[in-house]
């Protein structure tokens, strides 16, 4: 891995992966991003990339671009200085290459680790006439990923307004691309969206105020012909929690531009004199082995290099959540028995969720008010902490600090540390309104009550939630310049609370969540190693569901359980061995009442608990491979390798039985092509190579929605 810098091109590479730069015509322009070049050919192709024979910026690759001085497509910065001109003019005006990272301030970044390290390159800017400075920043990790942001100074004495800044653009000398973005809803979060990059502008985006249920802040631009295991991948992630924007613009010379960062939608910022503004950070990728390529990039910098949770590799424990077992209905006789019979299959935890406090027996009340609810627990958390933990189980708690119940001791003391415009209607999603996270005060308010929770009893995980999307964002804290900055302080509100919570308490499991997966980010991932996935939890919703999230976010960061039938959320009736395979794919766990679940199923329970604690290494450590998309087949396949290869897990899914219809051979894939494998029962004995080339014979069943899972372990 190594950047190396010769007549101001500046060639990132860890030697499967390129990414040339330089600086020609005063202008950062993009060369290259693909497989490693070697260097003798990196000003040959600089050369090539490099358009010398017009005057229009226009038709140029750029790296950086900005509006006013020619290039009419979508700029990366658009400034508006105190003299009302948004004309920019930067220099380079020195670089520095060095080993390691720096973190970004109050942002959530990754980081250098063990597993794989990192080299960075600083390229600063300047503007002479408005006396502002850009520091680019670049680092190249040495699986390939490749991370940028910006940072932008105000050395001037005039306050800069920044009405767009992005993190990452990029131009390529061809628009032969289809987009891939996550796109969905509650319930149906992160499904895969396929289609033709066409001219013109497209975009998507989260107006939301968080990272969204509806778009996720991935797009990745591939070649038509790209598969899971075949073809160009180009991905970008932001690492981020709140309002984004990702945009493609192919120009009328078919060269696409590439962007991500914070929305430009409801977003200025007054950058004061003497201060910087620093971006997210995109994570971009590429992959030559199609989709899984890009995925295994992502997945191990995400394990290794962007969580810092000290849970990131030690075994989860298996959860039993009182949610839709109980909802708002229990009292400790009730959560005990769940706990009681929790333990009786082999479970490792008790989860309390929504209703333990203030007067919360439905969604209408008490958000804020972060204390017991003694009609219910009469005896307080730390007893009932106690009590789990006497029938051998740790104990967990649900909690939603950045939210506001109208009806609650916190509102009638404090209207205005809501997010609200004066004198308007306060919008109430769920009956509730977010608290306003911009307030130096909430969030202290946040930390210290969130504290005493956790310090009031044995807490030893936290499902930390956040129901509802933004809406009046304004704070009455801050002047009329600064109300459109209130969704990106809200988030560095938030991320300032997370880093002070999770650092002082380090010993707890943090779990994200957000109405199901509606923050399902690289944000909350630096801070929290597990996130719930989505509030749907039908076997045949979740296999899209987690498919999709597979696409960057790893195994170990998805939280899985099996609930009850008829589902809550569908009303379909599913197998429990289905619901179960689809669930241990994840960081396994249970959300019904299982005091009502019959000897039978316990007994089957049992043994994929058994199981599950078995392979558990494998689940969530493992590689993890997509083999069949369930959004264009009748089958979902993944698999799961172990890092040494003698272990193995597929999962199978099967949509609709189709009559009449002969089996399915499937080709499995990351195997030792020179091991021989057994199947546990001892039914297929193959080597590597016979199961990667001429594949694995699934099962025909004889129902919808039936799943299969076969273990490979290496035959001895
Ligand atoms: C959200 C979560 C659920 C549950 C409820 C409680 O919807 O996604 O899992 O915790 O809140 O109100």
């Amino acid at each position: 891995m190594s950047i190396i810098v010769e007549n101001n091109i500046f060639h990132l590479t860890n030697g499967g992966v390129s990414y040339i730069i330089g600086i020609l015509n005063d202008r950062l322009e993009h060369i290259y991003w693909g497989p490693a070049i070697k260097e003798n050919d990196v000003s040959y192709i600089t050369e090539k990339s490099h358009v010398i024979w017009s005057n229009d910026i226009d038709i140029e690759t750029l790296e950086m671009p900005f509006y006013g001085t020619g290039d009419y497509r979508i700029p990366m910065l658009e400034l508006q200085f105190d003299d009302g001109s948004r004309i920019i003019d930067l220099k380079c005006e020195a670089y520095e290459v060095f080993k390691g990272k720096k973190p970004l301030d109050g942002l959530p970044a990754t980081f250098e680790s063990d597993i794989y390290g990192v080299e960075s390159l600083h390229l600063l800017f300047h503007d002479e006439l408005k006396k502002i400075h850009l520091l680019m920043k670049y680092s190249i990790f040495e699986n390939g990923a490749i991370t940028r942001s910006v940072e932008l100074f105000n050395k001037s004495s005039n306050i800069v307004k920044i009405n767009k800044i992005h993190s990452a653009s990029i131009d390529f000398l061809t628009c032969d691309f289809e987009v891939i973005t996550l796109q969905g809803a509650w319930a149906r979060e992160r499904h895969i969206c396929r289609q033709p990059v066409q001219k013109g502008l497209f975009q998507i985006s989260s107006n939301r105020g968080h990272s969204s249920h509806t778009s996720n802040p991935f797009m990745a631009l591939v070649s038509p012909s790209t598969t899971e295991m075949t073809g160009d991948v180009y991905g970008m992630n932001l690492i981020y929690s709140g309002n984004f924007q990702a945009q493609i613009e192919v120009s009328p010379f078919e060269v696409t531009r590439f962007q991500m960062g914070l929305s430009d939608f409801d977003f200025s910022w007054q950058l004061q004199p003497g201060c910087s503004f620093v971006t997210p950070e995109v994570v971009l990728v590429y992959s030559s082995s199609g989709l899984n390529g890009m995925s295994q990039i992502y997945h191990g910098l995400y394990k290794s290099n962007l969580c810092r949770s000290d849970y990131k590799n030690k075994n989860r424990p298996i959860l039993i959540n009182n949610w839709e077992a109980t909802y708002f209905d229990f009292d400790e006789k009730k959560l005990l028995s769940i706990a009681e019979a929790g333990k009786s299959i082999g479970l490792e935890m008790f989860v309390l969720d929504d209703g333990w406090f203030g007067s919360r027996n439905d969604d209408r009340s008490s958000l804020g008010d972060w204390t017991v609810n003694i009609n219910k627990l009469p005896n307080g958390l730390e007893d009932l902490a106690i009590k789990v933990n006497d029938i051998g189980l740790t104990f967990g708690l649900w909690i939603e600090p950045e939210m506001i119940s109208p009806d609650s001791d916190l509102f009638r003391l404090h209207p205005e540390w809501c997010l609200h415009v004066p004198n308007r209607r306060k919008t109430e999603t769920r009956h509730q309104l977010v608290l306003d996270l911009s307030r130096q005060e909430v969030c202290d308010y946040i930390i210290d009550t969130v504290s005493k929770v956790l310090e009031s009893a044995n807490i030893e995980y936290v499902k930390w939630d956040m129901n509802r999307s933004m809406t009046e964002i304004g704070s009455s804290s801050l002047n009329h310049l600064h109300q459109m900055e209130i969704g990106h302080r809200y988030i560095l509100g938030l991320y300032n609370i997370l880093e002070t919570i999770t650092s002082r308490f380090p010993n707890i499991l943090f779990e994200g969540c957000s109405g199901g997966g509606g923050r399902f980010d690289g944000g909350m991932m630096y801070y929290m190693p597990q996130h719930w996935v989505s509030d749907n939890t039908d076997a045949y919703e979740r296999l899209m569901i987690q498919y999709g999230t597979s696409l960057v976010y790893p195994v170990s960061a998805m939280g899985c359980h099996i609930s009850d039938v008829p589902n809550h959320q569908t009303h379909r009736v599913i197998a429990l061995e289905s619901r179960a395979h689809i669930a241990m794919s994840g960081v396994f766990g249970f959300e019904l009442d299982l005091s009502k679940v019959s000897d039978e199923e316990k007994d089957m329970m049992k043994k994929f608990v058994r199981f599950y604690k078995e392979n558990r290494e494998l689940y969530l450590y493992g590689d993890f491979y997509r083999l069949s998309s369930p959004f264009i087949n009748n089958y979902g396949i993944w698999q799961h390798v172990s890092k040494d290869k003698t272990e193995s897990i597929v999962c199978v899914f099967k949509k609709m039985h189709v009559p009449n219809m002969r089996e399915k051979k499937f080709r499995l894939t990351g195997l030792d092509k020179d091991k021989l494998y057994c199947s546990e029962d001892d039914a297929i004995k193959m080597s590597g190579n016979t199961l990667m080339n001429v594949g694995l014979v699934i099962p025909k069943g004889k129902s919808d929605f039936e799943s299969f899972i076969i273990k490979f372990v290496e035959a001895t």
